[in-house]
């Protein structure tokens, strides 16, 4: 396990590329925290890792959003999906493979539903507005 402390945004984006770099390609990541924990801040600091320059929104209503790339990077967005029924017509369980990664915001929803391995990012909010706690777990972290 292995913590970063980040004290800005941009700092996270930072923080995320560092980390991103010791996630390869088939690798399946985990997101846990709050809404507005920097989730989605982080994922555009982990494109950067990757050479990838599209543009990072929020997957709230798209349930994902699909940044192209090598590797082939998703980004979903589980806050409305609680079944496993939900979870497989996101297409999920198509986009895991040896030349893609899939990163997951509000993981809690789904974790029930996977197995390992796979890497897991918590972000948390500090009484600092602008200080979050970003801890990685996975195979060399
Ligand atoms: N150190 C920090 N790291 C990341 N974001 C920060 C930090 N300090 C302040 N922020 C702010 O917190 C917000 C994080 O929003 P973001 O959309 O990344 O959160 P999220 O975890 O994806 O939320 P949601 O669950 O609603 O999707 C942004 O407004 C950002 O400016
Ligand atoms: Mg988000």
């Amino acid at each position: 396990m292995q913590t970063f402390i980040s004290d800005s945004e941009a700092e996270t984006g930072r923080i995320a590329q560092e980390i991103c770099k010791k996630i390869p390609s088939g690798s399946l990541v985990l997101f846990t925290g709050d809404m507005g924990a920097g989730k989605t801040t982080f994922m555009r600091g982990a494109l950067q890792a990757y050479g990838n320059d599209a543009f990072v929104s929020s997957p709230t209503f798209a349930l994902v959003n699909d940044y192209g790339g090598d590797p082939h990077i998703y980004h979903f967005d589980m806050y409305r999906v609680d079944s496993v029924e939900d979870l497989f017509s996101t297409g999920f369980f198509d986009y895991l493979g040896a030349d893609s990664i899939l990163f997951v915001e509000w993981s809690e929803n789904i974790r029930s539903f996977l197995s390992p391995p796979f890497f897991e990012i918590d972000i948390a909010k500090t009484p600092a507005e602008t200080q979050r706690i970003i801890t990685v777990k996975g195979s060399g972290f």
